[in-house]
């Protein structure tokens, strides 16, 4: 490629045809807007600059590119026209300009990069790529003539009957000698059933001026689905599924039903790594090797160590150790971080909460705030009572204390080395290093008590 090419990504349309206040490019696919692919596509592809047309919803969708060069269109007058407008910015760019829709995020660097040297090694003014779909509606056409040149495309609306026949399309992708292109833009009419300026009248444009059109044919028509409505976002994000579990399985990870599993693009998972089926991996999670991650479990922006399992959990920006278990039906938040070997079982919540190495709080616990040193074990039922309706307090938890169960822990308090606290207790005050903490009345004992009851039962 080109060393100076640069991508224009058009982004500024509503996309009425997803019934949403959202704009479209926004939408998410495996937790990534769509436009965010195809930034990712062009700086993969090896694009120097990249710029961005925002118009619709401008302020959500520039908040999702952060540092990326944003130029808008304040009124969506067409393809054409959101080009017209980055004109300014891009005076001045030479060479490769690659054009592409915010809303087909699936396109694949190498194809990108295979379109740029097509122009560029065939000298002409304009590249274009087209596929060929199971269902043309809505595509713009590829027309050609009898040698099977590329010589106008036709959108959807304006085809003729015997045009709409046709099954190659407009995958809205193409790279322009950009001054080429900026010379001859001011040309587009809006002499069509939609009264937009369409970029893809510059095709029929260059073949009239004999600037030069090459086509390129991209074999896997799925890497250039458009997406218009959130039928085809379910399609985009069943494609995108696919090739990620792919790729994860190709470099040494299992994953049993890989239908069931849904992992974002950034997620980084380690060899023999097994991802057992209803499971979600969202955001910048990493997984260590031969972990053991669902079934049922959902994780976003966390961390899972080496030999570590996660058993029908839920993890937000949470952090396990090497060899840690969690689950089933733990809930990890913000900031609990568990430590080697730890263990958060069953209908445990642990949030903005270390638990040393080895530690157990293995049943029916809420933990919060608290910092827990390494050996202890913390009885069923144990909560730390953190919060008194106006601010959060600590709880501290020395190595090697035993945390009877039931013991409502009401902080801040600090439980000290070796310590053992009562079932029941609400533990209130410190507890000094080795000691017994206990609170609770002592138990009575009424001889007969249980057969006088039956017997007065019985008689009534
Ligand atoms: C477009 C192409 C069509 C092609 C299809 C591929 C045109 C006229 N048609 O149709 O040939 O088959 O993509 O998916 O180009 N946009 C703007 N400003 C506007 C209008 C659109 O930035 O004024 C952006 C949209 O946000 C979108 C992209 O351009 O990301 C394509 O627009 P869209 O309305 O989806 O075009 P299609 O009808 O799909
Ligand atoms: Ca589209």
């Amino acid at each position: 490629m080109g060393a100076n090419a640069t991508a224009l990504i058009l982004a500024a349309g509503e996309g009425t045809r997803m019934k949403s206040a959202l704009p479209k490019v926004a939408h998410r696919i495996l937790g990534v807007p769509m436009v965010s692919y195809v930034v990712r596509a062009a700086e993969e592809a090896g694009c120097e600059r990249i710029v961005v047309t925002t118009g619709h919803g401008a302020e959500a969708v520039e908040g999702l590119l952060p540092g990326v060069e944003c130029v808008r269109q304040d009124r969506q007058l067409g393809t054409g026209h959101a080009v017209m407008c980055a004109r300014e910015v891009l005076e001045g760019a030479t060479g490769s300009l690659l054009v592409l829709s915010g809303d087909s995020p699936l396109v694949r660097p190498a194809t990108l990069a295979a379109l740029v040297k097509a122009r560029e090694e065939s000298g002409t003014g304009l590249s274009a790529l087209t596929a060929r779909v199971p269902d043309p509606a809505g595509y713009g056409r590829v027309v050609r003539d009898e040698a099977g040149d590329l010589t106008a495309i036709v959108e959807d609306k304006d085809c003729s009957d015997e045009q709409r026949e046709i099954e190659e399309i407009n995958t809205g992708a193409y790279c322009f000698d950009a001054p080429v292109l900026f010379k001859h833009l001011d040309r587009l009419t809006t002499e069509n059933v939609q009264g937009e300026l369409y970029l893809t009248d510059m095709v029929g444009l260059f073949v009239a001026k004999g600037l030069g059109v090459v086509s390129m044919f991209v074999e896997d028509f799925r890497e250039m689905l458009g997406v218009n409505s959130r039928v085809q976002l379910a399609e985009a994000a069943k494609v995108m599924q696919r090739r990620i579990n792919e790729e994860h399985m190709l470099s040494g990870v299992t994953i049993t039903d890989p239908e069931l599993v849904w992992i974002g693009p950034d997620v980084e998972i380690g060899r023999d790594t097994e991802i057992l089926p209803m499971t979600f991996l969202m955001g910048a999670t990493r997984i260590g090797e031969r972990a053991v991650v669902g079934p049922n479990t959902r994780v976003t922006d966390s961390v899972v160590a080496d030999d570590a399992s996660v058993d029908s959990s839920v993890l937000v920006q949470a952090d396990v150790g090497r060899g840690a278990t969690v689950g089933p039906v733990a809930y990890l938040r913000p900031g609990a971080v568990l430590g080697p070997a730890a263990k958060a079982g069953s209908c445990v919540e642990i949030k903005n909460s270390s638990v040393g190495e080895g530690s157990k709080v293995p049943h029916l616990s809420y933990i919060g705030d608290a910092i827990i040193g390494k050996g202890v074990n913390v009885g069923a039922g144990t909560i730390t009572c953190n919060y008194d309706g106006y601010g959060k307090y600590p709880t501290v938890i020395e190595d090697g204390a035993f945390i009877g169960s039931d013991t409502m822990l009401v902080a801040p308090v600090r439980i000290g080395e070796g310590a053992v606290t009562g079932a029941a207790s609400a533990i209130t005050r410190d507890v000094s290093p080795g000691a017994l903490g206990i609170e609770r009345s002592e138990q009575r004992e009424i001889e007969g008590w249980a057969a006088k009851r039956r017997a007065r039962h019985e008689r009534e």
